[in-house]
């Protein structure tokens, strides 16, 4: 099986469940203590042995293209006042990998994000991370790279998994599953959005998956489903019963930074074991629950 190395990131969407922030800074961009939410996704990638990113954009969002572009001005001013460090730092978000967009022109649904990506894809698999959700993960085990060697082993699409509550799975996707091995899943059917009679089970996809280049051709062919957006549940559903697909319960956690609880969890448990100030965020954190 061929590796994986190219990526697309969904991250057009109108982010309506962290509003007012979203009205004018792309939920992406949303800080997760000192880095915006998409530096960490373009980071999984990297360390997974992914090289060609694509992040789908729309109106509004230019800012994550200026964050991952060189800023001469800053990075001059930087070196002149003695901050090397900071300067390479700076320089290398700019090289991280090789990062392209294209703009989403209607927010027509996560199924429709992810068809812009056919000619980026070229006729190669795509590993796919949503542009919300961030997954932390200790070194080596990222969930993208988990997803990926999945994909070598078994031959299918694979798609990232974990359980979420009886009320979380109504408004998430629903997954009928068989243990294949540690972690690891046969995926036989799905559905988005399940009504309680509906519910295959508590498994969830959350923000990752891997597909073959088929997946495009069953995309163009997907009417709009839940909420009028062509849903990419629909699509892998068509797959999974054509093929089947592989379910891999990624080891990090993950971060729903579209949702203001996600967000906060984030910043607390990120900023608790940041080098730099993560000790004091603790004895405040302390502080504060005496
Ligand atoms: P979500 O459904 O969580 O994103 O899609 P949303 O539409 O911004 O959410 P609300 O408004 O808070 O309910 C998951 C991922 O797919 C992207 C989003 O940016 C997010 O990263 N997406 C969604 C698109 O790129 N295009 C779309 O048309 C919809």
């Amino acid at each position: 099986m061929a590796k994986i190395t190219k990526a697309v990131i969904p991250a057009a969407g109108l982010g309506t469940r962290v509003l007012p922030a979203t009205k004018s800074i792309p939920k992406e961009m949303l800080p997760i203590v000192d880095k915006p939410a998409i530096h960490y996704i373009v980071e999984e990638c990297v360390r997974s042995g992914i090289t060609d990113i694509l992040i789908i954009t729309s109106r509004g969002k230019a800012s994550m293209e200026d964050y991952f572009d060189r800023s001469p001005e800053l990075e001059e001013r930087l070196r002149a006042s003695g901050k090397e460090a900071l300067y390479r730092e700076m320089v290398e978000i700019s090289q991280m990998a090789n990062i392209q967009y294209l703009r989403q022109k209607e927010t027509k649904g996560l199924g429709h994000a992810v068809l812009q990506a056919k000619a980026f894809a070229a006729g190669d698999p795509i590993a796919v991370l949503y542009g919300d959700d961030v997954v932390i993960s200790p070194p080596g085990k990222e969930a993208i790279g988990e997803l990926a060697a999945a994909y070598e082993t078994y031959g299918l699409g694979v798609v990232g998994i974990k359980e979420v509550t009886p009320q979380q799975i109504l408004s998430y996707s629903s997954l009928a599953v068989t243990p294949l091995a540690d972690r690891v899943f046969k995926v036989t059917d799905m559905i988005e959005k399940p009504a309680p009679d509906k519910v295959l089970s508590l498994y969830s996809i959350l923000g990752r998956c891997v597909l073959p280049n088929e997946i495009f051709d069953i995309l163009e062919a997907t009417p709009p489903g839940a909420g009028g957006e062509i849903q990419l549940t629909d699509a892998m559903k068509v797959l999974t019963l054509q093929k089947g697909m592989t379910g891999v319960n990624y080891t990090g956690k993950r971060y729903d930074m579209g949702s203001k609880l996600g967000v906060l969890q984030a910043i607390v448990e990120v900023g608790l074991s940041h080098p730099e100030i993560g000790e004091n965020f603790r004895d405040y954190l302390k502080g504060l629950a005496l």
